[in-house]
């Protein structure tokens, strides 16, 4: 950008304005780079992997001579060709990134295969001639469950004596439930873009949400230390948790390749290799037994939840941690056992996804307030009304936080107020009445979700921030932008504390080799920890910069302000690239780093107890679907949503995420049914079998709201995380399904529904409700 570039536009707007997403025009004109549009280097050659056809298997024979004489082909590496460590996991190293002579999901990569074009590469992917011995599989948590299969040692958490509480309990619910995994279906696929470089240097070009890790895994599996690789990501095509640690596998085998032929090497996943692959939401399956009162207040909890991990451990055990910490909801259990335990099946290895087990830990309480209400003939918004957490007690959450911040109960009557949630109901009731085929249902729920990484040391961010002799700006983050608009808010944040138009800023793509060490973007963290680090970088420059100003024009360094693209520094007004040139030629240092690590956070998981997030944030959502109960087919109506930002750092970008993440939790609980064979093989591996929302999904009349209300932690200009927790407010559309199919029964039986609702689902709950 030129000089008169950076004059244009002068605009005030920093912090807390609806500022377009700093890819908005290139999005929309088919300009936004992502990894697979970077011009090539010469040379480049194109690689797929070859996949394991069996669940669980030795391998007792491979010939990849038929490999080797296709079409193409320039090389063909297994595990024996890795220079390094064979492995790509996260946490336990129990991810191989090649077969090791057992394969255990259908799915598993063998070998890589490197072609000149990614046709020819995917053709002779599919010609290698494996014999397997074949072994048991287990393919559902339940199975792991009775073959004591984990891949890491079950969890508990307990407070009081549920065992008393239960003797005492006047009622009780017990039951099952399932609720099913989801793919994270980002528009672009996984990716990697492995250019070699001089004396065994590494650079790779890739989607993922967590650029350092990448690195480390390349690192170690070429036998090279981290100041050998570079890993760079301008942006994603979405992430939405899939590409926390499962990028690793396409870095590895992109490198392996490109070191061993001393070429560039692009591997892209095809949509339907992709899912095969890669891990997806865990599906759990809990067995509850809650005790409760005449009034619905609950006095008692267990939950026992068992999930699909798939065959390595991956981030399970802090997604089911999650899950843990999250059963509580917006809900003071005050004598409560918790249990989780990780599947280990032969499936892909589950992996983070939006919510990262909080959601699977939330809807559990939710279906038992949901029986409670219908058990008592309430109002089930009542019911959860009285379970609410309290403000002075009943404050403190199983895992023994105490919640501070509780704002559910104001904004619960906002959203009751605005969605005019009891009128609705009568009107929904005289319908029903009247309707002996379409039946519509109304449910309101909350959410309460804990924003901090549960694994303390991860909540650290850095950043650097460049201010050129022009006045134009340029800022580095740890943190990666996968559509969810963290640049535009790190931008918006140190144009802040310039005082200048976000206009004369500019982000560059994430490298490890400018911030260092850096966590995944990830447990909606992004912007609270980069955006405090980014916002420390800049401080420092505008310290110096009011010190040089002081010295120029007298005054008070803490008199002097940064605004309107101005310094005003007593009496005088200066442009603010004036005084930037004029600085640089007195000699001051026009750029700084950032840090940032969150306070207060503490977690022990032997005791799974402690103080593992920075604060809460709350929403709640009304829907209102009908239900064709001949044909299970459904449709949401109206969609009410109020998500407490905090002070929003861009109210325009958080309400799409609420958005989005409603849409998008929708689609887990109702539509996207994940399906494995009898073999062990995922069948719904394309969008033609697996189906996401459409825009026809979407309700006409979707009202979604920020609330306002400012953090009480010192959170980045007490902003508060938006990216996952509002993928628990369609949970409202799950439970007004589950009214709808319940009003054929005059609301006296709980209809058996596990999620996704599917159309199949549904017309099995109607037709139990029917039997009973
Ligand atoms: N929004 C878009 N458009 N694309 C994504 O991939 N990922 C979600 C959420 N919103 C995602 C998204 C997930 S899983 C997380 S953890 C957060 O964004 C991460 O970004 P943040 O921490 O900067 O909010
Ligand atoms: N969210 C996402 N990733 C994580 C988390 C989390 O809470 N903890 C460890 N990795
Ligand atoms: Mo988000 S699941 O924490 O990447």
């Amino acid at each position: 950008m030129n000089d008169a570039g950076i004059l244009k536009a002068p605009v005030w707007s920093g912090v807390g304005t609806s500022r377009a997403h700093e890819s908005a025009a290139l999005h929309v004109l088919g300009q936004a780079t992502y990894t697979d549009d970077i011009p090539e280097v010469q040379g480049t050659l194109h690689a797929a992997l070859g996949l394991s056809s069996k669940a669980h298997a030795h391998i007792v024979a491979i010939d990849l001579a038929p490999v080797r004489a296709s079409a193409g082909v320039v090389a063909v590496y297994t595990v024996d060709d890795i220079p390094g460590t064979n492995d790509c996991g996260p946490i336990i190293h129990d991810d191989p990134i090649f077969a090791p002579g057992l394969v255990q999901y259908v799915g598993q990569p063998i070998f890589i295969v490197v072609a000149d074009t990614h046709d020819n590469a995917r053709r002779a992917a599919r010609l290698a001639r494996v014999t397997y011995d074949e072994l048991p599989a287990i393919l559902t948590p339940q199975a792991a469950r009775a073959a004591q299969s984990y891949v890491l040692p079950p969890m508990r958490l307990a407070r009081g004596d549920s065992e008393a509480a239960f003797a005492r309990a006047p009622h009780k619910v017990q039951g099952e439930l399932y609720v099913g995994g989801q793919e994270q279906f980002y528009l672009e696929g996984q990716i990697a873009y492995a250019i070699p470089k001089e004396d065994q240097g590494m650079l790779v070009l890739t989607s993922t949400q967590h650029p350092s890790e990448m690195q480390h895994v390349v690192a170690h599996a070429l036998g090279l230390h981290s100041h050998h690789v570079v890993v760079e990501c301008r942006r994603m095509g979405g992430g939405f948790g899939g590409k926390e640690s499962q990028s690793a596998l396409w870095c590895a085998a992109a490198a392996i390749a490109a070191a061993r032929l001393k070429r560039p090497v692009k591997l892209r996943a095809d949509r339907d290799d992709d899912m095969l692959v890669t891990g997806k939401r865990h599906c759990f399956h809990y067995e509850y037994e809650v005790g409760y009162d005449d009034t619905g207040a609950i006095v008692a909890a267990r939950v026992d939840m068992v999930t699909r991990a798939g065959y390595s451990a991956d981030l399970s055990g802090p997604v089911a941690t999650r899950a843990v910490c999250h059963f509580d909801n917006t809900y003071y259990l005050s004598d409560v056992e918790i249990r989780a335990a990780c599947g280990k099946t032969n499936t892909q290895s589950n992996t983070a996804f939006r919510g990262f087990g909080g959601p699977q830990g939330a809807i559990a309480i939710e279906y038992v307030l949901d029986e409670i209400a219908r058990n008592l003939g309430r109002d089930a918004l009542d019911i959860r009304r009285i379970n609410y957490y309290g403000t002075v007690d009943r404050n403190v959450t199983p895992y023994g936080q105490v919640v501070v911040d509780n704002v559910i109960g104001a904004l619960t009557d906002e959203l009751e107020a605005t969605s005019d949630y009891r009128a609705r109901r009568q009107q929904i009731d005289l319908f029903n009445a009247t309707s002996p085929v379409l039946k519509k249902g109304l449910a309101f729920t909350p959410v309460k979700f804990g924003i901090a990484f549960n694994v303390t040391h991860l909540n650290q961010a850095g950043a650097l921030v460049h201010v050129y002799v022009d006045g134009s700006i340029l800022v580095n983050h740890g943190g990666t932008e996968m559509g969810q608009g963290i640049n535009t808010k790190v931008m918006q944040v140190v144009a802040h504390e310039l005082g200048v138009d976000m206009v004369h800023v500019r982000a560059t793509a994430t490298d490890t080799s400018k911030v260092a060490n850096t966590s995944a973007t990830a447990a909606s963290t992004g912007a609270d920890l980069n955006g405090k680090a980014a916002q420390d970088a800049a401080r420092q420059i505008r310290d110096r910069l009011a010190a040089y100003a002081v010295k120029l024009y007298g005054g008070e360094p803490e008199a002097v302000r940064f605004a309107f693209d101005t310094v005003y520094v007593n009496g005088h007004a200066v442009p603010f690239p004036e005084l930037v040139q004029k600085a640089y030629l007195a000699r001051t240092q026009l750029w700084s780093d950032g840090y940032y690590a969150t306070p207060g956070l503490s977690w022990d998981p032997k005791t799974m107890s402690g103080r593992p997030f920075s604060y809460f944030a709350y929403g709640a959502a009304v829907a209102e679907v009908v239900v064709d109960t001949l044909t299970g087919e459904w449709k949401l109506l109206r969609a009410d949503a109020l998500y407490d930002a905090g002070r929003s750092l861009n109210p325009a970008i958080d309400i799409g995420q609420v958005e989005g993440a409603f849409i998008q939790g929708m689609g887990w609980l109702t539509t996207e049914e994940l399906w494995w064979n009898d073999g062990g093989k995922l069948m719904t591996h394309a969008p033609s079998t697996y189906k996401i929302p459409g825009v026809s999904d979407c309700p006409e009349d979707f009202r979604v709201r920020l609330f306002d209300n400012g953090n009480v932690e010192d959170s980045i200009h007490r902003s508060k995380a938006v990216g996952e927790p509002p993928l628990l407010l369609p949970f409202s559309v799950f439970f007004a399904i589950r009214d709808a199919i319940s009003a054929v029964g005059d609301h006296q039986i709980n209809p058996p529904l596990n999620a996704p609702a599917t159309s199949e689902e549904i017309l099995k709950a109607v037709t139990e409700v029917l039997a009973r």
